[in-house]
């Protein structure tokens, strides 16, 4: 048994002003998590929500909301968000070369999930300490796009490190994020990746169900090959 298809709207591309109806309205369509994409304006130029939009969104679903903290000071968000009611807790690991270990015992502590992220410019390598710890992250989050808005073109060439990773962790989740959509979603998934964010191809799409539907279908699909 592999790992289980996670396909995970980004809520980035949604109307923040009916956030709770728009999560409804994904989970409806199959959506498995919920992708909160949370940015600081100093990691990335964008600014976007904080742990309140968590906790509001949270009083309106049981949902597992995967944030994605594109923040420069991640260890300053995981008490908030776990209170908020965060799921899953995904640091970049350019911020946190020093203090990794604190922040996968903070974010365990508190009951949320630890994964961390990677720039297109970041090499895999720099993720084996963090899965192989005694305390290890539970998901690998390879950036597809270059953090900071949705909307942006797939990078191919971030491929070989997902490659790389499920060749060296089969049971990883491995999640891609950016740029990910009918076009873009075979290569990702033979690549191995079983957790994949889709901001403007889902909410963009007259039928988001099916623009769900052909995702996971992909992942079940590649999977078979690996
Ligand atoms: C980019 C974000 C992504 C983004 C994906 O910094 O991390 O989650 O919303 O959006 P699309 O699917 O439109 O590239
Ligand atoms: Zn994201």
């Amino acid at each position: 048994m592999g790992v289980t298809p996670k396909i995970a709207p980004s809520m980035l591309s949604s109307d923040f002003a009916n956030l709770a109806s728009e999560a409804h309205r994904m989970l409806n369509y199959g959506a498995d998590w919920l992708h909160m994409d949370i940015m600081d304006g100093h990691f990335v130029s964008n600014l976007t929500m904080g742990a309140p939009v968590i906790e509001s969104l949270r009083k309106h679903t049981k949902a597992y909301l995967d944030c994605h903290l594109m923040v420069t000071n991640p260890l300053d968000y995981v008490e908030p968000f776990g209170k908020a009611g965060a799921s899953g807790f995904t640091f970049h690991i350019e911020t946190s070369k020093d203090n990794w270990k604190e922040l996968i015992e903070n974010i365990k502590s508190l009951g949320m999930r630890p994964g961390v992220a990677i720039k297109p410019g970041t090499s895999v390598e720099a993720v084996y300490p963090l899965v192989e710890a005694e305390t290890p992250v539970e998901m690998v989050l390879v950036m597809t796009v270059e953090p900071g808005f949705g909307g942006q073109k797939f990078m191919p060439e971030t491929m070989d490190k997902v490659r790389i990773l499920r060749k060296k962790y089969p049971a990883l989740d491995i999640e891609v994020d950016g740029g990910l959509g009918p076009s873009t979603i075979d290569m990702a998934a033979l690549a191995g990746a079983n957790c994949i964010v889709a901001g403007s191809s889902v909410f963009g799409a007259p039928e988001p169900a099916q623009v769900i539907s052909l995702l996971r279908n992909s992942v079940e699909k590649a999977q078979l090959t690996y």
